[in-house]
């Protein structure tokens, strides 16, 4: 493993707890593969005499080294007889030294003391030992914040010159803020190109070795590639599997594995985007839009970084619920060709879990990038500062939030969706953090009959009659968003099979428009309101122009057509 050397992380520990910046250390990981580098690491091992390594679930070991080869021993401290029955049982099975966390902290609190009185009589070059903690319960995380807090703070660990390791996955699920202040604290990369490439071509070694077939040099430079964002140990996981499975390493497979695992995390979500802007109907000027100031400088980044250029990284979409504007985000991501993620539900049980959640959620989109992340109704994060109903937990979010859209050092877009532009914090739609911004209002005419079309000879293939008139159905779905242009499709259909009909006929749209109902006045009105909400916030003058015109196109349509009604209607 000779890619243990000069990793950079071990390397920032090692030279902040040269600085003696505190004696508790803690590194953010949740990989396997990580704890297993930091146990065989030169820091660890060579620089303190004696390594200690307490899981909750896997006992208590000394870690040895001897003559290269590194091993482990159970470790007793005379505590067996205080564990409960379970975890005597348990461990009389696994035959491992079941030792209680707060007999281990108490231990371990002992001899650092012990440690400390007897210093000087130790001469060693380097530090004397090291505690390795891990797996520590969330229900412990009161006492365990006490304690670290008290060693961080004492004199006894650093006349004892030992070093405290925690290894955790999300920090404040056992450690309180103000004590990690105390600590230094390493956030480990998932992985990076080079041990992905290490990892990948060991694999294909062991392949060949094995008589299999390994993946091709070009198949190993895309399998580097597709697997940004997973940490060593799923990487592993995933390859095996594909080839378990697949019987060769499958990019397919993988990119779906790697979705599933992300998904695990429950911060973000891998969103699949089977269509491109072909399946977007209407709507021209937008994608029009959309292509020249995002698309054409994330395709040409090169050249555009060279000119100085700078690429879009946030966009803001706005308009009433169904009128595309995920449909259109997918499509985006699509035409791009990058992977688009979603961000989930962040708010989580464990105080203060969240933000290490999110923070974690963007570790992994910038070792992902290029990519989307698409972050709905941002309204209920990003709410106007200092609201009274404002949670304590959700404004250190929205501050995180606001600190990842500002950061230079972001290279991958995040797009926005609300239907309440005017409740966002300002800070929010600041240029630098949201470059672009535009309204996605009610399809036009033209763009209703191009959802029609859409959904009924692109994403699906709903043979219509002869007499099914799209123009006409058009005329007839003033104000329908995409979302009810899909439903009334489906609906149509649905009244064809109950007829056992092989086709759709116009008869079966009659009947499907009867299920909605709108009111023009308040339409008028929500248009308007957003075409106002489009001025006040817009990024781009002409662009706005540009969506005024189709709209006042459509409500000048909008008159001509009530009134023909209501002559129709008047005696
Ligand atoms: N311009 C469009 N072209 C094709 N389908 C559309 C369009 N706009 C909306 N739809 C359909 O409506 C559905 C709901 O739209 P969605 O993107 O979820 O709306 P929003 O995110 O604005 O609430 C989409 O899944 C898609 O099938
Ligand atoms: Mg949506």
């Amino acid at each position: 493993m000779s890619y243990l050397k000069n990793l950079y992380w071990l390397k920032q520990i090692e030279v902040r707890r040269q600085c003696n910046e505190s004696c508790v250390v803690v590194v953010v990981t949740n990989d396997r593969k990580r704890l297993v580098q930091l146990l065989k690491s030169d820091f660890v091992l060579r620089k303190h005499r004696e390594v200690f390594w307490y899981d909750t679930v896997m006992g208590l070991w000394r870690i040895k080294c001897d003559g290269g080869r590194i091993y482990r021993e159970p470790h007793y401290i005379g505590s067996a007889q205080q564990q409960s029955p379970i975890a005597s049982l348990i461990s009389r099975q696994q035959g491992l030294p079941r030792v209680p966390f707060d007999a281990f902290v108490n231990w371990m609190i002992s001899e650092i003391f012990t440690l400390a009185n007897a210093r000087g009589s130790e001469q060693f070059e380097g530090y004397s030992r090291c505690f390795v903690i891990t797996n520590v319960p969330p229900s412990a995380r009161e006492y365990f914040s006490m304690t670290i807090n008290a060693l961080a703070t004492a004199d006894e660990p650093y006349l004892a010159r030992v070093t405290i390791v925690v290894v955790t996955d999300c920090i404040e699920k056992i450690l309180d803020p103000s004590v990690v202040e105390n600590c230094i604290v390493v956030d480990v990369e998932p992985s990076t190109e080079e041990e992905r490439r290490k990892l990948i071509t060991e694999i294909s070694n062991f392949l060949a070795k094995k008589g299999l077939k390994a993946p091709s040099n070009e198949e190993i430079k895309v399998l580097i590639d597709i697997t940004r964002g997973l940490n060593l140990h799923d990487l592993e996981t995933v390859l095996l599997e594909s080839f378990v499975l697949k019987k060769r390493f499958d990019t397919d497979f993988i990119v779906q594995a790697k979705a599933s695992i992300f998904a695990k995390s429950e911060v973000i979500e891998f969103v699949q985007s089977k269509y491109g802007f072909e399946a977007v109907g209407g709507y021209d000027y937008l994608k029009e839009y959309i292509k020249n100031t995002v698309i054409e400088p994330w395709r040409n980044r090169e050249l555009a970084m060279e000119l100085g250029l700078e690429l879009p990284r946030g966009i803001l979409l706005f308009g009433i619920q169904g009128t595309g504007k995920t449909w259109f985000t997918k499509a985006l991501a699509r035409e791009l060709g990058i992977p688009m993620f979603k961000l989930g539900e962040i708010r989580s049980r464990w105080y203060g879990e969240t933000e290490s959640r999110l923070r974690r959620a963007f570790k992994i989109l910038r070792a992902s990038a290029p990519c989307i992340l698409f972050i709905d109704e941002v309204d209920q994060i990003a709410t106007a500062r200092g609201s009274p109903q404002e949670h304590e937990v959700d404004r250190r979010v929205k501050n995180m939030l606001l600190e990842e859209l500002g950061d230079a050092e972001r290279n991958y877009i995040i797009v926005c969706t609300t239907n309440r532009p005017e409740d966002l914090d300002p800070a929010f739609i600041r240029r630098g953090r949201i470059d672009i911004i535009v309204p996605v209002l009610h399809p036009d005419f033209e763009a209703r009959k191009q959802i029609l079309r859409v959904h009924t000879s692109v994403v699906r293939r709903v043979p219509l009659a002869e007499d099914v008139d799209l123009d006409l159905i058009a005329e007839k779905t003033m104000f329908f968003t995409g979302a009810e242009l899909e439903a009334l499709v489906k609906m149509a259909t649905q009244e064809a099979f109950k007829e056992r009909k092989r086709r759709v006929y116009m008869k079966h749209f009659e009947i499907a428009l009867q299920n909605f109902h709108k009111d023009i006045g308040r339409e008028v009105q929500t248009i308007q309101h957003y075409l106002e909400l489009a001025d006040r916030f817009s990024t781009d003058r002409r662009f706005i122009e540009q969506v005024r015109r189709v709209y006042e196109r459509e409500l000048s349509r909008v008159r001509e057509v009530t009134e023909y009604s209501r002559l129709e209607v008047s005696p």
